[in-house]
């Protein structure tokens, strides 16, 4: 297999020492087989994996020896992991670039316990908010909650974005399983407004219920779309400006935009700005999963969260499941040159996952300067996809098998099915267990040879193997095994940054576009065309669709 070739690796500068270490450590071992690998150990599969609150982790299928474990851990310590979660978890402000404190572990922190950000304890404030969420759902959910006409309410609709949406709606496929199934919900995000002209055409306004979720309640998709849902319902309620209180709840950071949009305070649910937007699904932005799965389900997904933040802070980093992960990831990125991860949930009930991880891991990671802004030596973080399986199977695996590219994958399953139907899961769970062997140890062409194949046609059924994985299991997809599932990724991706040594919680790159948009649009609306002092692309662009708009 063509190994990619490495790009960016120098060393950054405090930890030129294991770095230079792997990368030497890299021209030695990378050669080497998997096959080979497991022939030398033959307990390589039962000593490369760690169990730990819950969770079963299989690493022995990826190209590393026991050197490079041993490199990459020492890396980890040079790098300072230790004390950047040290940091993190005491509520420092390690986000440097909005001077911010990174307490995401805050929310999921038990009743009674203190975590301080500027001198003051945060936890009891974030169960006074749970709280204030439960007695909202709990109401909501037995129709005492009832609508501008007395009807109770069937339908929720979140409407936010990025954070404020894909958390909320990857967790409310995650556990709809868990979900009071006689209501319907929704999630509304994209400002084409066919995304919500489809989310409302069968529903009734009387019935309907939208949650606003946007942490600044100024973004341009999501207050788009809370107009156009304040109109459609309003319009449904015959234009009583009074139905909007039983119609619409906000969650947020900001008061003066929810009260300037007409939202009573007294149903807006708050959080803080120490709770980034792809970090915020188990704060208030989780409105709509605590409505759908009920209170006590949501505080088992809390409860998970904790048990996982707990084990990240704790645990020795060789048995840290984040911290190998991310130490993983580096490994392939960074030595190997890998540009993508996949992440292929063998569970129906996760087909959001891997497009909540790509927020999570490519809005935290995708940088390119370092803390102190120098440009950094080696590349961030990769390109994360996938699609539950078994579905890639009969789609992109032909690539990852015998393509020419090396991409790392990340198996998650669990042992037992929500929906047991008759041999179903047991064969879901083949498909797992053979997808990794394949991946690692393929198929020579001893072995096609062997079967009677025509010479011609043996190097097309060749597998040359040597295909990394992570293989992670769980017993069963409840809400606490998804709180931890989502924290140990939140982790791993805290892991990267911190070795990384960026900013894994700012998003400036998605700003300039949205500044440019605001530019545009009045060039697109206005009834003259206006002077247009773009590049000749953009012109020609805005020309066209103005054109061909009014044909
Ligand atoms: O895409 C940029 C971003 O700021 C995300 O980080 C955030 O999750 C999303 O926009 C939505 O922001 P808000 O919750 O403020 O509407």
């Amino acid at each position: 297999m063509a190994a990619q070739a490495q790009r960016l690796t120098k060393p950054p500068k405090t930890r030129q020492k294991a770095w230079s270490a792997l990368a030497s450590h890299y021209k030695k071992v990378s050669k080497l087989h998997l096959q080979q690998l497991f022939a030398d150990d033959p307990k390589r599969g039962e000593r490369l994996a760690v169990e730990a609150v819950g969770f079963y982790l299989d690493y022995s299928k990826n190209r590393v020896t026991d050197e490079t474990l041993r490199l990459l851990l020492q890396l980890a310590e040079e790098s300072g992991l230790r004390a950047r979660i040290d940091a993190m978890f005491r509520g420092e402000k390690i986000n440097i670039t909005e001077k911010r404190a990174v307490l995401h572990v805050a929310l999921r922190a038990p009743r009674g316990t203190s975590i301080v950000v500027d001198g003051k304890n945060v936890v009891p404030e974030v169960h006074a908010v749970l709280d204030r969420m439960a007695d909202f759902s709990n109401r909501v959910r037995s129709g005492e909650w009832t609508g501008h006409t007395g009807k109770r309410i069937r339908n929720v609709i979140n409407v936010g974005i990025g954070g404020s949406d894909l958390g909320p709606v990857m967790a409310y496929e995650a556990l709809k399983h868990y979900s009071d199934r006689a209501m319907t919900f929704r999630f509304v995000s994209n400002i084409d407004g066919t995304d919500f002209a489809e989310a409302v055409r069968d529903l009734d306004p009387s019935e309907t219920l939208f949650i606003i979720s946007s942490k600044t309640f100024t973004t341009l998709e999501t207050m788009t779309n809370a107009h156009t849902a304040r109109e459609w319902s309003l319009a449904g309620l015959g234009g009583d400006e009074k139905s909007v209180a039983k119609h619409f709840v906000a969650v947020s950071t900001n008061t003066a935009e929810v009260t300037k949009f007409g939202i009573d305070t007294a149903n807006m649910f708050e959080f803080w700005d120490w709770v980034g937007g792809r970090y915020s699904m188990d704060s208030a932005i989780g409105l709509s999963t605590m409505v759908a799965i009920g209170p006590e389900n949501f505080q088992a997904m809390l409860n998970g969260f904790h048990q996982m933040d707990e084990h990240f802070r704790t645990a020795p980093f060789r048995q840290n499941l984040p911290v190998l992960l991310g130490l993983l990831g580096i490994w392939y990125n960074d030595f190997f040159g890998a540009q993508t991860v996949a992440v292929l949930p063998y569970e129906q009930y996760l087909k959001r996952f891997p497009a909540y991880l790509q927020q999570l891991t490519m809005e935290s990671n995708g940088k390119h300067v370092t803390l102190d802004g120098k440009k950094v030596r080696h590349d961030t973080g990769p390109i994360y996809w996938g699609e539950p399986g078994t579905n890639g199977q009969h789609s992109f695996y032909q690539l990852i098998h015998q393509g020419t590219r090396l991409i790392p994958c990340d198996f998650i399953a669990f042992s037992k099915p929500l929906n047991p139907l008759g041999r179903h899961h047991d064969m879901l769970i083949a498909n797992v267990c053979a997808q990794t062997e394949a991946l690692a140890f393929g198929k020579t062409p001893a072995q096609v040879e062997a079967e009677g194949t025509p010479k011609w046609l043996v190097p097309h059924r060749v597998f040359e193997g040597n295909r990394p994985s992570n293989t992670i299991l769980a017993d069963e997809l409840t809400p606490e095994t998804l709180g931890k599932l989502v924290a140990m990724y939140e982790h791993a991706v805290f892991s990267q940054g911190a070795i990384w040594n960026i900013d894994s919680f700012d998003q400036w790159g998605v700003e300039l576009g949205k500044v440019l948009a605001q530019r545009i649009i009045p060039e697109l609306e206005s009834k003259t065309e206006p002077q247009l002092l773009h590049d000749s692309s953009t012109n020609s662009l805005i020309r066209y669709y103005r054109n061909s708009r009014q044909s």
